[in-house]
This record gives structure tokens, C-alpha cells and sequence, in this order.
């Protein structure tokens, strides 16, 4: 029987443009669709766009256009990059379609039918950004702790669903799947949340109207998530369009939900409780990877440093971006995105390493031996026997890599093989049987380097599929067979008699890039020679560094504190007047409290940004910032000037 694989990521909201977070998810989920399609498993593999709910609706309003248009554009644009970057998805979801908004109707249901939904009234905190109720406990200073996003205050009539309900059937499933979510340091985090006790959830809205509206009682739009969630089990289940009744039986349910960190909540605890109370089998696996930095930067809107998943796909060759992403980080870490290291992956691993092999191999398998491809030997040398143990060894230890999700190991597993063909090559010096007119042994020797190079394209092929293409184009032409795993199960699938090809160049060389500080003239971007350097997505990269003139920008200047007071609600800001040199003083809402009284600040002159936006904190509009260091002990301490130094002098 065909072993079938149901591979998921997230949808993506449609609020703004791809970036590389976006891109990696998807770039991981399609390594793995294709690594099992290789295994001759029957795949399904999905991703999509998340289009409902109250941030798609705000940003719409921004932009001053309806949710659908909105979402509409964006979407296509995540369905372009996911065709620049050749993934190949099943079905590219959208929460705005016929047979989603069917199941989520099926679904919810199914939660009142099981008695699991009442009507009640939701009061506290609200994330617009996170889409994420919080706790009191889970908020400082206006804002959401984890995620650093603003929150506002919900009071509404609202659907509950019953998730206390179900604290401890997800227990029991957590205790007896310990690989159901994954990797294990989230398990265990999932856990002591549940088990510190759920409330129940309000999944509706009456506040706006741009979702899905609830069964029978259409005021109320169902809570983003709850939609989201089922497009899950919308594209394999039984309300599709091209409904397929076997589908959902092969399909369901997902071997792999892939998600960010940041998300595992909604997909550990809400998913399966809502799961269970439509009487729907879990998933098998939720896996949550980490966050990748900007060139050690976290990347967010405010600091405008997000890697713009459109210029990743215009700086490097799809498949040394795959590599990158898929080499540098264990799944499940957080990691560091620097062109300095994709040069260096790139330089040493695909080029020196691959490259250098299949380029010497092929050469002079056309050298010697026309490129005909000789007769499967019988191995006796231990140079032979030891390579071939390597190569049947490394498909092994790759397949077990990757059913733990350890793509970084399975690759290193494909370039040690890659090194040790290199290492073969060196011993037996086919140049030197050739010399000595030992055919028989240089007819062993090439078709064992060739054997294993064909093990090192096939492994590669569903992280690298271009290159590997390539080279097993090279290597079997159009012939049968052999560039598929199940093909590695045995060594000597290559077709006797044919002639190889060699490739052209598989990895080129990249330079690496200019040195961050200074202002020297910048080497050739790292990036194929036909593409243009494009000075502003080269900004964009380096957006952790600023120019002089950046920082000559921010107006710092000496403040004197006239007025100090604490604000209702919060205890860790105060409401500041300063005098900043202008007519009239400035109001400044700052997060000190815990570390002043008010009393002591009066009269200190301090350092200020005057020329921050202004913004509304707890109902008081905030117009300059203060300075302060955060000490070990969490304290914090400003920076002060004496009375010599007149108020509103400029520092620079
Ligand atoms: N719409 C929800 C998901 C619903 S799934 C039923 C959502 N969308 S999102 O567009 O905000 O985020 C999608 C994914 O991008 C999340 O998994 C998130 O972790 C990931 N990333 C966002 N920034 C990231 C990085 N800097 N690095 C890696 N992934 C990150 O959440």
C-alpha cells in the first residue's frame, strides 16, 4: 500500500508583502513534500493565505480599499513568489473560498452540536496584530510581552468555546504522543501551559464584520483563528470542490502542521481541542521552527529591517538559497541570516565540494572512457567496498534525519558522502590507471565515483532540485530509473552503456560581501553575474547598520523634567512635562516607574528624542522619549547633564 504524507504551513495573513519568514516555511515544507515524493509516497502538500479577521480589515482601511481587494493583491503576490521560488504546493488555500468557508461552517457545527459553544460576554485584552487574546498576566506597558504588539481592550458579547473543557484530554494526548509536537523543548512548553489551566475561548467578534460569520446568528464573525485552523482540514476534506472521498481518509490526518514559534499556541492547544470536539482525529505532528534574524537584527515593522522574500529570490540562485536556509539551522532554532555565510555554504560546500566533484568525475569519465558507462563490477578493492558502505550508510542515516525533521543533519550526511568521493577519487587516481593502461581498474574505479555521485544527486535533489537535476541528467540522460530513493536501496543502478554527460558549471563561485562599516568601494554583489546590483535592496539587507546621516536624523536633545506622575491602569509608566528648549513644555509618557518616584525626577535634565511620531499610551498622547539603560537587575538609569548645559542644547 502507498504510504501517503500531509504536509501543512501556516496561511499566511494578507496584510502586507512576503517576507523571508514566509519564504522559509514554505521552503522547508516543499524540501520535505518533495523528499517524500521521492520515497514514492503520495503527497499533499499545502499553503495558502489567511484572509479574514480584524488586522486584514484595518490594513485595508489604511490603504483605503476594501478587505477582498486587499486581500485579493496580496495574495497573488504570495502566489507569485511561491512560483519564482518553484515550490510545488497542491493546493494554494485561500480562507475567502466557497469550500473553506463550508467547512468552517461544518466544523463549528460540530462544536455546538458537541455542546462546546455558549454565549457569554468577553471582556479584556485584544492583539489586532497577533490576532491573539492575552491575559492581564501577559501584557506590560500597553503591550502584548511576547510578541511586543499593542493590545486593546475587548468588551463584547461573544461565543465562548469550551477549551477548560478539554485541559485534560490534551494532557493525556500530550503524555502519550511525545513527538506530537516537536521540536521537544516545545512539547514541554505547551504542556506547562495547559497544565497551569485553560480558559474558555471567545471565538467571535461583533465588532467588525470581515470573517466568517457564525452559524445562525450572523452579528457575530467567528474568531480569526478558528477559520484559519480548519483550512487545514478544508483542502483535504469532504466540502471541497473536487471532492474526492478517499482524499480525506488518505490525507487525514496531517503528518506535519509546520508553524512558527510564535504561533504554537493556536496550534497546540486551540487546534486539537477544537479537533476533539468535532470528534476528528489530531495531527501526528506540530512543529514549531525558530526565527531568523536580519544580519543579527530581530526583524520587525518598526525597524523596517524585514528580508523581503522577493529580493532573497533576485540575490541568489534558487538552489544555494534552499541550501542556506535548509544547512545553517537545526529546524527548530532561531538563526542568524548573513550573506557572509550563504558566500561561504555556498563557496565551500556546493561548489568546492559538489561542484568539484561531479565537474572531475565526469571530465574524466569522457576522457577515458568516451563516457560510456561500463559494466557493474564485482567490488573487491576495500577503496570500492568502503564507498559503496558510505553511500548505502548515508542514504540511511539521511532518511532517519529527515523523519526526525533534521534537515541541516541529512544534508551534512549528503556532504560528508559528497567529501569522501573526492577523498576516493584522490587514492585511486584514475589518471594514473589510465597511464598505466589499467583499464579493467580504471573502469572500476570511475563507475564507483560515478555510482556514488548518482547517490549524492538523488539525496540532494529535494533541497537542491535544480543542480541535482543536472547532474542526474548528466548521468542517466533519459534512461529508466535511478533518481529515486527507493533506487538507493541497493548500489549499481546505473545504466550500463550509456554516455554521460558532463553539466555545465552547477555552482558558481560567489564573492563575498563588502566588509559592513566601512564606506570602501563595495565588491560585486554575491549574486548571478545577468542581475544587476540594486543598491537599495542592498540597503535593505544591511538594515541593522545606519549611515551618519541616519543617526544625524534622530533629534536628541537636553531635557529638563518639570512634572512627574503616575498613570492610572500602569504601573510602569509615568506621566512626564519637559522643557525642551521650545515655547511650551512637552508631555512624555515613559516606562520608569518601577525604577523612580516621581518626586526624585523633577528638575533632572535628561536626554530626549524630540522628533519620535507621537503615539498614545493609556489615552495620553507621548511626544519625546526619554533615554534610559536597563541595568542587569532590570533597573533603569538615565542620562544626565549638569546645570552648565542649557536646556534644549542638541546632542550629537
Ligand atoms: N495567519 C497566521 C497563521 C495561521 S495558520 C492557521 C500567521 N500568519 S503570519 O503571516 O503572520 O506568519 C506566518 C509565519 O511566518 C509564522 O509561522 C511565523 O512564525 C513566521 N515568521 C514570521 N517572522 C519570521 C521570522 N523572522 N523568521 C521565521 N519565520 C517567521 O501567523
Amino acid at each position: 500500500m502507498t504510504d501517503h504524507f500531509y504536509i501543512t504551513t501556516p496561511i499566511y495573513y494578507v496584510n502586507g508583502a512576503p517576507h523571508i519568514g514566509h519564504a522559509y516555511t514554505t521552503i522547508v515544507a516543499d524540501a520535505l513534500a518533495r523528499y517524500h515524493r521521492l520515497k514514492a509516497e503520495e503527497v499533499f502538500f499545502l499553503t495558502g493565505t489567511d484572509e479574514h479577521g480584524l488586522k486584514v480589515q484595518r490594513a485595508a482601511e489604511e490603504k483605503g480599499c476594501t478587505p477582498l481587494e486587499l486581500a485579493d493583491t496580496n495574495s497573488a503576490e504570495f502566489r507569485r513568489l511561491f512560483e519564482k521560488l518553484e515550490l510545488t504546493h497542491d493546493r494554494f488555500i485561500r480562507t475567502t473560498e466557497a469550500d473553506h468557508r463550508r467547512t468552517v461552517e461544518w466544523m463549528v457545527k460540530k462544536l455546538l452540536k458537541a455542546g462546546d459553544i455558549y454565549l457569554g460576554e468577553y471582556e479584556g485584552w485584544y492583539s489586532a496584530s497577533d490576532e491573539a487574546y492575552y491575559d492581564e498576566s501577559e501584557i506590560e506597558d500597553g503591550v502584548a510581552i511576547e510578541s511586543g504588539s499593542p493590545v486593546e481592550w475587548v468588551q463584547e458579547k461573544s461565543y465562548f468555546f469550551k477549551l477548560s473543557k478539554y485541559t485534560e484530554p490534551l494532557l493525556k494526548w500530550y503524555a502519550d504522543n511525545p513527538t506530537c509536537i516537536a521540536p521537544s523543548a516545545r512539547h514541554n512548553e505547551v504542556r506547562s501551559f495547559v497544565e497551569s489551566g485553560l480558559r474558555d475561548l471567545s471565538i467571535s467578534r461583533t465588532t467588525f464584520d470581515w470573517g466568517i460569520p457564525m452559524p445562525d446568528d450572523p452579528k457575530h464573525v467567528l474568531y480569526v483563528w478558528v477559520d484559519a485552523l480548519t483550512n487545514y482540514y478544508t483542502a483535504v476534506g469532504p466540502f471541497t470542490d473536487s471532492h474526492d472521498p478517499s482524499r480525506v481518509k488518505d490525507f487525514w490526518p496531517a503528518d506535519v502542521h509546520l508553524i512558527g514559534k510564535d504561533i504554537l499556541r493556536f496550534h497546540a492547544v486551540y487546534w486539537p481541542a477544537f479537533l476533539m470536539s468535532a470528534g476528528l482525529p489530531l495531527p501526528k505532528q506540530i512543529f514549531a521552527h525558530g526565527w531568523w534574524l536580519n544580519e543579527g537584527v530581530k526583524m520587525s515593522k518598526s525597524k523596517g529591517n524585514f528580508i523581503d522574500a522577493f529580493d532573497l529570490v533576485e540575490d541568489y540562485e534558487l538552489d544555494v538559497l534552499r541550501y542556506y536556509v535548509l544547512r545553517e539551522i537545526p529546524l527548530g532554532n532561531d538563526g542568524n541570516f548573513s550573506q557572509a555565510r550563504v558566500v561561504e555554504r555556498n563557496n565551500a560546500e556546493l561548489a568546492d565540494n559538489v561542484g568539484n566533484l561531479v565537474n572531475r568525475a565526469l571530465t574524466m569519465h569522457g576522457r577515458y572512457l568516451d563516457g560510456e558507462i561500463p559494466a557493474t563490477p564485482e567490488l573487491s578493492a576495500d577503496d570500492d567496498i568502503a564507498l559503496r558502505k558510505t553511500a548505502l550508510e548515508t542514504a540511511k542515516a539521511v532518511d532517519d534525519a529527515i523523519s526526525d525533521l533534521e534537515i541541516h543533519r541529512a544534508l551534512e550526511q549528503i556532504m560528508a558522502l559528497s567529501r569522501e568521493t573526492n577523498q576516493y577519487i584522490q587514492t585511486v587516481q584514475p589518471w594514473a590507471l589510465h597511464k598505466e593502461g589499467d583499464s579493467e581498474r580504471l573502469a572500476e574505479t570511475l563507475y564507483c565515483a560515478l555510482e556514488a555521485i548518482r547517490f549524492v544527486a538523488v539525496l540532494l535533489s529535494p533541497f537542491v532540485p535544480d543542480a541535482s537535476g543536472r547532474i542526474l541528467d548528466g548521468l542517466l540522460g533519459d534512461t529508466d530509473g535511478g533518481r529515486d530513493l527507493v533506487s538507493l536501496k541497493t548500489w549499481g543502478g546505473l545504466p550500463v552503456g550509456h554516455t554521460t554527460k558532463k553539466p555545465d558549471v552547477l555552482f558558481d563561485k560567489l564573492e563575498a560581501p563588502p566588509e559592513p562599516a566601512e564606506e570602501a568601494p563595495k565588491a560585486e554583489k554575491p549574486k548571478k553575474e545577468k542581475k544587476a546590483k540594486n543598491e537599495k535592496k542592498e540597503k535593505k539587507k544591511q538594515a541593522s547598520q545606519v549611515t551618519f546621516d541616519q543617526v544625524m536624523s534622530v533629534e536628541l536633545t537636553v531635557a529638563q523634567i518639570l512634572t512627574a506622575e503616575a498613570v492610572e491602569g500602569a504601573d510602569r509608566l509615568l506621566k512626564l512635562t519637559a522643557d525642551v528648549g521650545e515655547d511650551a513644555p512637552r508631555t512624555v509618557v515613559a516606562g520608569i516607574a518601577k525604577s523612580f518616584s516621581p518626586e526624585e525626577l523633577v528638575g533632572l535634565r535628561v536626554a530626549m528624542v524630540t522628533n519620535l511620531k507621537p503615539a498614545k499610551l493609556f489615552g495620553i498622547e507621548s511626544q519625546a522619549m526619554i533615554l534610559a539603560a536597563k541595568k542587569p537587575d532590570g533597573t533603569m538609569a538615565l542620562s544626565r547633564f549638569g546645570e552648565d548645559v542649557p536646556v534644549g542644547t542638541r546632542i550629537s
